[in-house]
């Protein structure tokens, strides 16, 4: 794992952190998200990954009272398999203590995250059909905040 990553949350969206964001998207998934959705996520969450002025990773999600819905978790190419996902997802579970429930949707094919949040004591806990405007249907995952039980 890199040492110098940093996982910082953003405060606002300027064009300059908007790109790196939308760089990073595209360059991870097949359905980017547009710069709007990233403006409405910044109202409810997002982090970075951060190593030198190079920002290499983000997670967005929406968190209200006891729950957190993990909407987007992505890791530039050339950063992956060096625990900066793992990094991300874990941010959320210690910074978010109130947080009971995290929640998240993922492509079925989608062995690699779905290793990784198997990996951090996620569950498949159900399916939403033809969730993606491909048609894909998408698993939908769970895990209970060690922090807050009950
Ligand atoms: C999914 C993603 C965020 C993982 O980021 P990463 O920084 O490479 O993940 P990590 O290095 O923290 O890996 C953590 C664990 O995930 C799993 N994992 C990561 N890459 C994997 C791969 N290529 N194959 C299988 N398992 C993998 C492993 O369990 C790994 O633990 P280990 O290193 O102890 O074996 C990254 O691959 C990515 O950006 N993918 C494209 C976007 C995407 O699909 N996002 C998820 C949307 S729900």
């Amino acid at each position: 794992m890199p040492n110098s990553i940093v996982i910082n949350p953003v405060k606002s969206i300027s064009e300059s952190v908007l790109n790196r964001l939308l760089t990073i998207e595209h360059a991870c998934f097949s359905e980017p998200w547009s710069p709007a959705m990233f403006v409405i996520s910044k109202m409810e969450g997002i982090i970075t990954a951060e190593t030198g002025d190079k920002t290499v990773g983000f997670a967005c999600f929406q968190h209200f009272l006891d729950e957190c819905h993990i909407l987007n978790v992505a890791v530039l190419p050339a950063f992956r398999k060096q625990g900066i996902g793992r990094q991300l997802v874990e941010w959320l579970f210690t910074r978010l203590t109130e947080a009971k429930d995290f929640f998240l949707e993922v492509r079925e094919s989608n062995r690699t995250a779905i290793s990784l949040y198997e990996s951090m004591g996620f569950q498949i806990i159900g399916e939403r059909k033809e969730y993606y405007r491909d048609k894909e249907n998408a698993l939908v995952m769970h895990k209970k905040n060690k922090w807050k039980q009950g």
